[in-house]
């Protein structure tokens, strides 16, 4: 098995109940942050890691989500009469390969570790990648490649990690680590959603990881965890027992927590203001409003 990573899996089965009633008819992988969706995000991220290969594992209503990277011959047919042809350069980062992307149906809801589960046929022997799309990275290195090239040095399994407010660490899956090198965390054990008190850390998992194949398998028998799901957490944690390596990785950049509508709202902010062309307006617009608040 060699340590380059050229397939990525994003799980987007979730129903989103969060931002109902958006979501009851648009996938939330497809609400925009300024004028991309969600997903977007998540796949420049891959591409800019040297990701080829990508495999949606979605659910009943995610026809959006396969519309929106297929091409549009009526819309490019009009933009081209129109002779827009910024916008159609726009259009470009939606666009493709013939076969790059796969779609597997995850039939029922049973945990983040068994979405990553369904797309084991289309998983070798290499390693792989898995994007969590809720989670969004502002970085000047994106987040995964940041990973990929600590990966191709260490091996093993390796998830994104990040310090948390230790009241907020029931909401996440949870390093427990020996040591610690640059970047790099040695992990001894990691547990899903810990109770109040029972965090071995405020380290918290997330949504980015670099796999090997061996999780799937362990996947294959794993039973339900935290909430009564399948955890990929714990399928991860399951390698270590094996004496296999998982690292965390502390990476550089700001994550916002799209799956929030606060998080989702300051995302927006974030990177609007990043944008050349609304700085001006909407910095005006926050800084009048803040001595009012
Ligand atoms: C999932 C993972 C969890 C991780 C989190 C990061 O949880 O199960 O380990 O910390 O993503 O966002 P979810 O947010 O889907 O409940």
């Amino acid at each position: 098995m060699s340590n380059k990573v050229t397939t990525a899996i994003f799980p987007v089965a979730g129903l989103g109940t969060r931002f109902l009633p958006a979501t009851k008819s648009v996938p939330k992988e497809i609400m925009t942050l300024v004028d991309r969706p969600l997903i977007q995000y998540a796949i420049d991220e891959a591409r800019a890691a040297g990701i080829t290969e990508f495999i949606f594992v979605t659910s009943r209503g995610k026809g959006a989500l396969e519309d929106y990277f297929d091409l549009a011959p009526n819309l490019e047919e009009e933009l081209r009469m129109k002779g827009k042809t910024d916008m159609l350069e726009v259009l470009k980062q939606t666009n493709m390969d013939s076969g790059a992307l796969a779609y597997i149906r995850q039939h029922k809801a049973l945990g983040l570790g068994h979405a990553v589960w369904c797309a084991r046929r289309l998983i070798g022997d290499q390693p792989f990648a898995v994007i969590l799309p809720d989670d969004v990275i502002a970085a000047d290195k994106p987040c995964l490649q940041q990973m990929v090239e600590a990966y191709e040095e260490c091996g093993g399994n390796m998830v994104a990690a990040m310090e948390v407010p230790p009241e907020k660490t029931s909401s996440y899956g949870v390093l427990d680590i020996s040591s610690e090198e640059g970047n790099l965390l040695n992990v001894k054990n990691m547990v899903e959603k810990p109770a109040a008190g029972e965090a071995p850390s405020n380290l918290a998992v997330i949504g980015r990881y670099i796999l090997a194949p061996s999780v799937l398998k362990n996947l294959s028998s794993m039973g339900k965890g935290a909430g009564g799901e399948i955890q990929l957490t714990d399928a991860i944690a399951a390698d270590l027992e094996k004496g296999r390596k998982v690292f965390g990785y502390r990476f550089e950049g700001q994550r916002f927590d799209c799956g929030s509508k606060s998080g989702f709202l300051q995302a927006t902010v974030a990177f609007g203001l990043a944008r050349p062309e609304l700085q001006g307006d909407l910095s005006e617009y926050i800084k009048s409003i803040a001595p009012t608040l």
